[in-house]
Formats: structure tokens, C-alpha cells, sequence
């Protein structure tokens, strides 16, 4: 399984911060947000990562991850001209996925709880063993704003839908996905939205039509934030300060996973915590290094 993680988009919500620099590039407390989805698919082991970038940002992200080698992975990018829904963006890496099949998550998502690299990985597994898709609800206060899922009493799904006015449930559909390699078929199959997007919910709405779609709750004891909005990047940033104060563990830091799935050395790490000696972050590293 590849991932794919989207940083396109234009991030309107955020104006005027992101007229000129691109969302996920924007600290959540200490690391740049698109650390977060990225640490989170290398949680399950998932090394080969392209990212969906706008045009001009392609340079950026070079600089920040070139081609992975700090990580021991390999990191592509492919280029979305227009942010025309993430279906669209998904499309875009089609000649990198190849035959395999996919991990989905949106740039701007976090997602914290014990166990969830556990759940995701079971996830993965029924994905690469039996295809399908494989997607996750998690109760909200305000539905409209998400995909929304409702179940039968049996727990069964009988619907998915995009943003809707009445929502049939409170069960928003996180931005992390499963997918065997049918859904560029499937995504080349749907049409634009009202807001003129190709929805990841179509594409969703298509597993479920074949009786594809599996949906797995997150509990309560799971923090899922969608940073796209001022109050929901600034309470992003509070959780991840709060967490990693108390317990002295890092949120999203990419180097020490990277070094504790053994795909980068002692070395490796030690000049990276080199380069950020006068950090916190470095200092957290260096700590690693000692265990
Ligand atoms: P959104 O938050 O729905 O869109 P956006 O980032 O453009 O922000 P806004 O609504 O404030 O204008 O996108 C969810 C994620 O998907 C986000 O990480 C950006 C990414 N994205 C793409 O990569 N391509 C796209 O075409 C869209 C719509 C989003």
C-alpha cells in the first residue's frame, strides 16, 4: 500500500494567513501541520508517500522532505492544477499508485488516541487482503460541515452524504481513507458536485453500492481535528501542546518514527538532532538517542 496525502486546496478559510503560504505548511504548536498526517501513515508502516501539491509549493516541499531520504522512504509529489474536490486531487497520483492500493489522508486532519495506529493497521490489512474501502466516523456536534454516515439499527451503513443541509446522523467521516486500486476507477466514474468538486463521498457512495464500504467508529478517547479553520487550528495547536507537556512524548515527530520503524540509523538521527540542537524539538532527539 502507498499513501497519498493532500496539501492542495486553496485554504480560503484561513485568509488572509494563506494567501501566500500554503496551509499545511503553517505550525500546529512546534512541526509544520502536514507532519501530523504524514507521522500518522508511517505509524502503519506505509513508506512509499505521495503528496498532492499546488503548482508553486512543489519547491517547498522538496525542501522540506526531498525525496524522503531523511526518513527512509520514498516521497513523491504530483501536481494538482486546480483544487477541484479531493477525488480530483486523488486522481492526480494515479501513475505513482500503480496497481497498489491506497491510504488516503487530507493534509490538514490530526489525529490522536491510544491504539489508533492499531486501528489503522487492521484496517490496511482487510484493505490489502480482501479490497474494498475502509473509512472512519466520528461523532461531531456539527455533521453539515463533513461527509456524513448513518446505519441501520444493526449498525449496518445505508447512507453517506456530502455537507448535508439534515444530517441523518452525527457521524462525520474523518479524512482518512482506505482503498483497494478500483477507486481511480471509480473516481474517474463520478460527476462534479453542486460546488462544481469530484467528492470523496461519491467515491465512497460507490463502495457502498457495491457493498465495499466498511466503517469503523472512533470512540471517544480519540482527538480528531480538522485544522482548516482559525478556531480549529488554534485548538489543534493547544491540544498538541498540552499532550506533549505532560507526558514528555511528541506528537507527529516524523524523525523518531522513522527511527523506531528502523528505517533510518543512529547516525542518521544523531545529525538530524544535531542540526536542531538549539530546539526543543532537537533536544527531544537527542533524548531518544539516549534510551
Ligand atoms: P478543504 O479543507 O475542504 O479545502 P481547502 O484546504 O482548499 O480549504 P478551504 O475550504 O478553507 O478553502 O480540503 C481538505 C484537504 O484536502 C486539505 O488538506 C486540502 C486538500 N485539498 C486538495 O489537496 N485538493 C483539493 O482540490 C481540495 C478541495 C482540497
Amino acid at each position: 500500500m502507498k499513501a497519498v496525502i493532500l496539501a492542495g486546496g486553496t485554504g480560503s478559510r484561513l485568509f488572509p494567513t494563506t494567501y501566500v503560504i500554503n496551509k499545511h505548511l503553517l505550525p500546529i504548536y512546534n512541526k509544520p501541520m502536514i507532519y501530523y498526517p504524514l507521522s500518522l501513515v508511517m505509524l502503519v508502516r506505509i513508506r512509499e508517500v505521495v503528496f498532492v501539491v499546488n503548482h508553486e509549493d512543489i519547491p517547498l516541499y522538496k525542501k522540506l522532505f526531498g525525496e524522503g531520504e531523511e526518513l527512509g522512504m520514498k516521497i513523491m509529489y504530483a501536481v494538482q492544477e486546480k483544487p477541484l474536490g479531493l477525488a480530483h486531487a486523488l486522481l492526480s497520483t494515479e501513475k505513482y499508485i500503480n496497481q497498489d492500493s491506497v491510504c488516503l489522508v487530507l493534509g490538514d486532519n490530526i489525529f490522536f488516541g491510544h491504539g489508533i495506529a492499531e486501528i489503522l493497521f487492521q484496517a490496511k490489512g482487510d484493505v490489502e487482503k480482501n479490497g474494498g474501502a475502509y473509512v472512519f466516523g466520528y461523532f461531531v456536534n456539527d455533521p453539515e460541515r463533513y461527509g456524513v454516515v448513518e446505519f441501520d439499527s444493526e449498525g449496518k451503513v445505508i447512507s453517506i452524504e456530502e455537507k448535508p443541509k439534515n444530517p441523518k446522523s452525527n457521524f462525520a467521516v474523518v479524512g482518512l481513507y482506505f482503498y483497494d486500486n478500483t477507486v481511480f476507477e471509480k473516481a474517474k466514474k463520478i460527476k462534479p458536485s453542486w460546488r462544481g468538486e469530484l467528492e470523496i463521498t461519491s467515491v465512497n457512495e460507490e463502495y457502498l453500492k457495491e457493498g465495499k464500504l466498511k466503517v469503523k467508529l472512533l470512540g471517544r478517547g480519540f482527538a480528531w481535528f480538522d485544522a482548516g479553520t482559525h478556531d480549529s487550528f488554534l485548538e489543534a495547536g493547544e491540544f498538541v501542546a498540552t499532550i506533549e507537556k505532560k507526558t514528555g512524548l511528541m506528537i507527529g515527530c516524523i524523525e523518531e518514527i522513522a527511527y523506531r520503524n528502523g528505517w533510518i540509523s543512529k547516525q542518521k538521527l544523531e545529525e538530524i538532532a544535531k542540526r536542531l540542537s538549539k530546539t526543543d524539538y532537537g533536544e527531544y532527539l537527542a533524548r531518544i538517542l539516549k534510551e
